[in-house]
């Protein structure tokens, strides 16, 4: 699985970060800042949590077996 974040569509609510720290931190703006895409096996669950958290919807997956 992979995450990403729509820069379009986010707009600092910093909710992701919140919820998933280990995968999602903050620019110096307070944008939601993704290094390594590549969610780690074991942390989907987190991952969902935190695109389920971003009131913009902000936060896109892509489960490994639709790329
Ligand atoms: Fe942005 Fe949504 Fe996170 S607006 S900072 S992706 S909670």
């Amino acid at each position: 699985m992979k995450i990403v974040v729509d820069t379009n569509l986010c707009s600092g609510h910093a909710r992701c970060a919140a919820h998933a720290p280990q995968l999602i931190a903050l620019d110096d703006s307070g944008f939601a800042d993704i290094s390594d895409p590549e969610v780690p096996a074991g942390q989907e669950g987190l991952a969902r949590e935190a695109a389920a958290a971003c009131p913009e919807r902000a936060i896109k997956l892509i489960d490994s077996h639709e790329v």
